[in-house]
């Protein structure tokens, strides 16, 4: 059975951070940005809440697909963290929408899109929903030691929505993790417990990212053959792949592996940084909203980060 996308959205906070400016804030420069990341800009949240941008995500994608928020039988969350620990952004956005459906989070990081579909998948496969919402949204700009060259530029915040039904245009589907806090992670806040005998280690991200990179590369190229040979399908045959954008260098050298050709491949790295689990959603609503993505073609969705997680899956608009 699986499912079927019936509407998508986007949304990205006003506030425009140019390599130029993060150059007169740390020792970096936009030829060292551009050239090792392929990032130009991205965009962080000044004013708005990540609700707020959920919100606009959310509002155009369940515009397009037609559905009301009374009929939607579930609303996942793909996030880090939202505005706050609780109530789940997944439960405010239901607020908001005027939803009645259950509604909860899932932390898989950058590949936390790919998760909540095959989450989706298994309540449609269940016969338990008709109507769904996923909502993948993140803050990076919260977690980013702004100090700290090797990490600051390459984040931005952001959200993507997909409004999803009983289908069968999700054709294969895989994900994994490795469990893995060495090569990336952000530790947790202690917390206020007076009890507490710890340190208290800064909240920052911190990457190994030699490392992560390889990692990137490597699930990328294993995870798409994997979900290609399922459905025994050639590269050749999809119209478009949506890599998770984290450096420019990484999807390029994952496309050369699997033989991609440059007009397979979907890039937004350059406008966006990476915005974690919001950035394959994010150029998904660009492309059906473009018509790019037209009805019938073969989409690949490929997706890496902390936890270690990766994920890819094939579907047909
Ligand atoms: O969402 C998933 C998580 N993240 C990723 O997938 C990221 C994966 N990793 C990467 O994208 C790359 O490894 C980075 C962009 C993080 C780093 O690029 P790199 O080509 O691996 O650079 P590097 O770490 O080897 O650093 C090369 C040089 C170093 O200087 P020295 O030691 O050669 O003198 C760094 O100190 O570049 C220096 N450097 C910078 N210079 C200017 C590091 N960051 C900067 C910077 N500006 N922002």
């Amino acid at each position: 059975m699986s499912l079927k996308i019936l509407g998508a959205g986007k949304a990205h906070p006003s506030f425009s951070l140019s390599n130029s400016i993060l150059s007169g804030m740390v020792d970096t420069s936009d030829q060292w940005i551009s050239t090792r990341t392929g990032i130009r800009r991205r965009f962080i949240n000044t004013t708005e809440t990540l609700l707020d941008i959920c919100m606009a995500a959310a509002t155009a994608a369940m515009e397009i697909s037609g559905v009301k928020p009374r009929d939607l039988d579930l609303i996942i969350c793909p996030t880090i963290q939202g505005d706050n620990i609780i109530p789940a952004l997944s439960c405010e956005i239901q607020r908001e929408l005027g939803a009645s459906c259950p509604a909860f989070d899932i932390n898989a990081a950058c590949t936390g899109f790919v998760y909540a579909l095959d989450v989706a998948k298994s309540y449609f496969d269940a016969g338990r929903a008709n109507y769904m919402l996923i909502v993948a949204a993140d803050q990076m700009s919260k977690f980013i030691n702004w100090q700290d060259r090797e990490t600051c530029v390459l984040f931005g915040d952001g959200a993507g929505a997909v409004v999803l039904a009983k289908g069968s245009n999700l054709k294969a589907i895989k994900i994994t993790a490795k469990g893995d806090s060495s090569l990336l992670a952000i530790p947790g806040s202690t917390g206020n417990s007076p009890f507490w005998q710890g340190g208290s280690p800064p909240s920052y991200l911190h990457m190994k990212g030699k490392e992560v990179f390889k990692f990137a590369v490597n699930s990328m190229c294993r995870d798409i053959t994997d979900v290609l040979e399922e459905v025994g399908m050639d590269i050749g045959d999809v119209a478009k792949v949506i890599p998770h954008q984290a450096n420019i260098r990484i999807i390029q050298s994952a496309a050369e592996k699997l033989g991609l050709r440059d007009d397979q491949l979907v890039t937004g790295v350059d406008r966006y940084g990476n915005t974690s689990s919001a950035s394959i959603p994010i150029l998904l609503g660009e492309l059906l909203e473009s018509g790019e993505l037209k009805e019938g073609d073969i989409v690949v969705l490929s997706a890496f980060g902390g936890g270690l997680t990766s994920g890819a899956c094939i579907m047909e608009i």
